[in-house]
């Protein structure tokens, strides 16, 4: 059995955030796929991307790829593989069957013939294999992540439509934001850019507080993993090289926010104050404003904020580079310049468009 190819699923149009963080693990031999990113699997590199990835969904293995034209061919190959070694039967596991362009389309018969194929493997939440059958080929893929990545653990309490840590984490990214300059999120809810921008600042591995699937798996290196693990902790950062400041004008928000950069261990780290941001006066001269606006489509108030966001990345913000969350007909107002940048992503099943200044010369983008 060939286990050499993992993947990093990452949401759409982030794969290229992904593909250099991989390299900056160390990992070379990556490309960009549909969905993601591959990369040569090894348990080091499985390990080292699960607990360090800030752009990612999930890490899936890929346990197998075979010719799948009938359900008796399925069966077979199915059957040629070594379960026990991927699966603590005691534990069970969760099936995903998916099916494209396959005469095999039912995928309660297929999840079925999968379980007896595999010596009678029974629903558990000791591992989640996904089956996609498309064409006439089946890949077989095993996850190793269990929470999708973007859980970190520290944001048990969330505010009105709050960002995922990953998209939060892969903005500033792409807006250049690496730590060195100071950065600002005027209306910050859960805090979510604060804290995953004290986790950049801090180089400190976004994975170190929760635990993943892999560790259940039946063949884990708990050693190995310690050794990642300090690995990890050996790279970061006593404190972050400059400020991060997070407010919002709700007193709910900012006692969310402080609860979330608790829970990430960068409370120390973040000043979180309650304030209109039209009273805001900027902390140094220069820094990253980044926002994630309530924008109309699920909070009120959208055309305000916006107004006032405008307003204040004129003046008193005049010197700060920005990087502003919008939907499509806000998003025009935002680009900053002709070198401006231009994400488009999907939040909680919105389009949106975050419109970032060109990063500093020398900042890792
Ligand atoms: C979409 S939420 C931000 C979510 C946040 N990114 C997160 O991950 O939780 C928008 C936030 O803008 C805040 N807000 C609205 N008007 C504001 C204003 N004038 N000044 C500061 N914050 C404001 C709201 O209280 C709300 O928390």
């Amino acid at each position: 059995m060939d286990l050499s190819e993992g993947f990093l699923a990452t949401p759409p149009n982030f794969a290229p955030l992904a593909l250099k963080e991989l390299s900056g693990l160390g990992i070379a031999e990556a490309s960009p796929t549909a969905g993601g990113i591959t990369f040569r699997a090894s348990k080091e590199t499985v390990y080292r991307v699960n607990l360090n990835s800030r752009v990612g969904t999930r890490v899936l293995l890929r346990v197998a790829r075979f010719p799948a034209r009938s359900f008796k061919e399925l069966e077979k190959n199915l059957k040629a593989l070594p379960w026990r070694e991927l699966v603590d039967f005691r534990a069970g596991a969760a099936f995903s069957v998916s099916c494209s362009k396959t005469k095999l389309y039912h995928t309660g018969k297929i999840e079925e013939i999968s379980r007896l194929a595999a010596g009678g493997l029974e629903e558990g939440a000791g591992a989640t294999l996904f089956l996609r059958i498309s064409g006439d080929e089946a890949t077989l893929s095993l996850d190793t992540s269990g929470e999708l990545l973007h859980r970190r653990g520290y944001r048990t309490l969330t505010g009105a439509a709050p960002i995922r840590e990953n998209l939060a984490a892969g903005l500033l990214l792409f807006a250049g934001y690496d730590g060195s300059e100071p950065l600002l999120d005027p209306c910050c809810g859960s805090g979510t850019f604060a804290v995953e921008g004290a986790l950049i600042a801090l180089k400190r591995a976004p994975g170190l507080f929760r635990s993943f699937a892999l560790e259940t798996l039946p063949d884990f290196d708990g050693e190995l993993w310690e050794k990642e693990r300090q690995r990890a902790m050996s790279l970061e950062r006593k404190s972050p090289q400059a400020p991060i400041f997070a407010s919002d004008i709700d007193p709910e928000a900012v006692g969310l926010a402080v609860s979330s950069a608790r829970g990430a261990k960068v409370a120390d780290f973040v000043a979180v104050a309650a304030c209109d941001m039209d009273e805001l006066e900027p902390p140094t001269p220069t820094g990253l404003l980044v926002a994630n606006p309530p924008y109309g489509i699920r909070l009120g108030k959208s055309g305000e904020v916006y107004g006032k966001l405008l307003k204040i990345l004129r003046e008193p913000f005049g010197g700060w580079r920005s990087g502003i969350i919008a939907p499509r007909g806000k998003a025009g107002a935002f680009r900053m310049g002709k070198n401006s940048l231009e994400l488009r992503f999907l939040n909680g099943g919105t389009e949106l468009y975050f419109e970032a200044s060109p990063p500093l010369k020398g900042a890792i983008s």
